[in-house]
């Protein structure tokens, strides 16, 4: 049977699609503290604001493609059951051809109704606007997990986590809860990768690191993963 590889990705994954985090910005934009852009205060305070923010992201998003590491772990498919879990709100691993990922923080390319969290709409185009509206007639907003939030998928997270045989931790500095706290659920003995250039400290046994980007790194996880296929 073949082996379930799960894949815990953050912001550095989609680092060399030319994405940039809020880190890479400095933490402000137009002098606004982003942090504060992305907290339900800020959409009761100022939606529009809010809004004018993500359909910035989203601009770039719609820019973007997917990089070699995407690529590279969506072929890990030919030979793995592959989950991603992704802390990003791009959709670069679907695009790159992953077809089980769960975003923790939301999805850019999705707004959903104010009124109803289960309305929830595909977009496609970069403008959400003030005014546009929910079937049930209440302002839509982004499908994102704002500072703040409860982090509905966490549970279906570490369902996921505890089932992994091996787990591949990519671009993501482990310093947001609850994401980070989900390296803690794999089960005892289970080999860890991770590839970062930062090298984010795991607390776990059997961590293998890669100190590179994610596009070399994975090709270099690739001929790691051998010995499991
Ligand atoms: N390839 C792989 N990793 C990279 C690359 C790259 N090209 N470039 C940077 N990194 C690594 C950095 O070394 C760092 O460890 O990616 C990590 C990025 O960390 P963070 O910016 O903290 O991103 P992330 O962990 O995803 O942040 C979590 O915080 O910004 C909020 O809600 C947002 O989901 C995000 C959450």
């Amino acid at each position: 049977m073949r082996k379930k590889l799960v894949v815990l990705s953050g912001a550095g994954m989609s680092q060399e699609s030319g994405l940039k985090t809020f880190r890479d910005m400095g933490g402000l934009w137009e002098s606004y503290d982003v942090t504060e852009v992305a907290t339900p205060e800020a959409w009761e305070r100022d939606p529009a604001l809010v809004l004018r923010f993500y359909n910035e992201r989203r601009k770039q998003l719609l820019q973007a493609e997917p990089n070699a590491g995407h690529r590279a772990i969506a072929e890990l498919e030919n030979h793995f059951d592959v989950e991603v879990v992704t802390q990003n709100v791009d959709n670069l691993h679907e695009q790159a051809g992953s077809t089980k990922v769960l975003h923790l923080h939301g999805e850019l390319m999705k707004a959903r109704s104010t009124i109803d969290p289960f309305l929830v709409y595909e977009l496609d185009h970069w403008a959400l606007d003030i005014g546009d509206r929910c079937e049930k007639g209440s302002q839509l907003r982004p499908h994102i997990v704002w500072f703040g939030e409860p982090v509905p998928n966490i549970p279906k997270a570490i369902g996921i986590v505890e089932s992994a045989d091996i787990l591949v931790v990519i671009g993501t500095s482990l310093a947001v809860y609850p994401a980070a706290s989900l390296v803690n659920y794999v089960r005892r003995g289970t080999p860890i990768f991770v590839v970062d250039p930062g090298k984010p400290e795991v607390f776990q046994k059997n961590v293998t690191y890669i100190v590179e980007k994610a596009g070399k790194g994975v090709e270099q996880l690739k001929a790691e993963l051998k010995k499991y296929m």
